[in-house]
């Protein structure tokens, strides 16, 4: 089997920082989302992963090389315009051949892995098998419609009146019987060819199409809010490891991880929290459910609930809660007086103050 894991897309919801990265790329726990899911491939036992990457491929390709860091062959396949999910399959057909494959969207994290799910495709080999996952609202999905048996009688995209809390997840698995669904839909109103309508004309033509429920946590990290959810969920299962410098004013609660070369000065990190390799923590109070990236200076400040990108420096900013600080960006009090706020943001931020 073979994998591929798209990673192109516009990203439009996880402005600013998709305007100077590909999403995929966003650090939970200090590694981006785009790792988590090949580490989650590896898993599986596939080495051979075609990587769908838009116009910041390169960044993707600086981040996984040839793969083998990871333990895989990676083969990148460019895609000029994000057109579709159905379209990276059909754009892919070349390095799939006429392998079956997962496909694993590369801002989606499924924790607990899929294992067990691909474990029942290869065994039983139908031409498409989903990965559900029950949800509170199916109208902002796809649903899978499932008779009890497993096998799947309809897909509908966002219905406006759900007959299943099934939703699709971002995971499918497929043999070769996908392209022949790819070469015979059309582009959608919205001008994508959808997955959805290729695996639907499977279902139409009587293909053999089932569905699997994933139980473990789920999450789209396509806005920011995600993004931070993900973060703590994936915390709460940290491990102390402290491998950088803490000096002897300083306090580690919990669960803590210090990078080699960070180093914490008269500082309190209250665990679950990540601090990365080659970044200074002084006199401030970082934690829980944060993560701060490498190279960082994080100086009289508290942070709750966060994360920090590479090289972000933060200074004498009390109280900050539920943020995120891109690459090499600076928060720091003005210098134009105390009540005065002093602001140069980017296109798409969002910064909320204190009234
Ligand atoms: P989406 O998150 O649905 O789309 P998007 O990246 O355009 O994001 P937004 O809605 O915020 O604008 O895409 C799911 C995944 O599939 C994501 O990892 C990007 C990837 N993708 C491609 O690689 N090529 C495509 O043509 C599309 C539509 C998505």
């Amino acid at each position: 089997m073979k994998a591929l894991v798209l990673s192109g897309g516009s990203g439009t919801r996880l402005r600013p920082f998709s305007y100077s990265m590909p999403k995929q790329l966003i650090p939970v726990a200090n590694k981006p989302v785009l790792v988590h899911v090949l580490e989650n491939i590896r898993d599986l036992g596939v080495t051979e992963v075609g990587v769908i990457v838009g116009d910041r491929g390169p960044q993707i390709e600086a981040v996984l090389g040839d793969g083998s860091a990871l333990g895989l062959r990676i083969t990148y396949v460019p895609q000029e315009e994000p057109l579709g999910l159905a379209h990276c399959v059909a754009l892919a057909r070349p390095f799939l051949g006429e392998d079956d494959f997962i496909m694993y969207l590369g801002d989606n994290m499924l924790p607990e892995g899929v294992v067990e799910i691909a474990g029942q495709f290869t065994a039983d080999r139908p031409a498409a098998q989903l990965v559900v996952h029950k949800v509170a609202d199916p109208r902002a999905f796809g649903v899978a419609e499932v008779a009890p048996d497993g096998r799947v009688e309809r897909l509908v995209e966002k219905p406006q009146d759900p007959r299943s809390d099934l939703a699709l997840i971002g995971v499918y698995l497929f043999t070769a019987a996908i392209h022949r669904a790819v070469d015979a839909i059309e582009p959608s109103p919205r001008g994508e060819l959808e997955i959805t309508d290729a695996i639907q004309w499977l279902v139409e033509q009587g293909a053999d199409v089932r569905a699997s429920l994933y139980q473990g946590y789920w999450k789209d990290t396509g806005r920011v809010d995600d993004v931070l959810e993900c973060n703590r969920r994936l915390l709460d299962g940290l491990r102390r490891d402290v491998r950088g410098e803490v000096d002897a004013d300083s306090t580690l609660v919990g669960p803590v991880v210090v990078e080699p070369g960070a180093r914490i000065v008269g500082s309190r990190i209250e665990g679950p929290a990540v601090i990365g390799a080659g970044t200074l923590v002084e006199h401030s109070h970082i934690g829980p459910h944060t993560s701060v990236g490498r190279n960082c200076v994080i100086s009289g400040t508290q942070l709750d609930y966060s994360i920090t990108l590479d090289g972000a420096v933060v200074s004498r900013v009390k109280g900050l809660y539920g943020s995120v600080i891109g690459r090499g960006a600076t928060v720091e009090p003005s210098s134009h007086g105390t009540d005065q706020h002093r602001l140069v943001v980017g296109d798409h931020t969002r910064v909320e103050v204190a009234a």
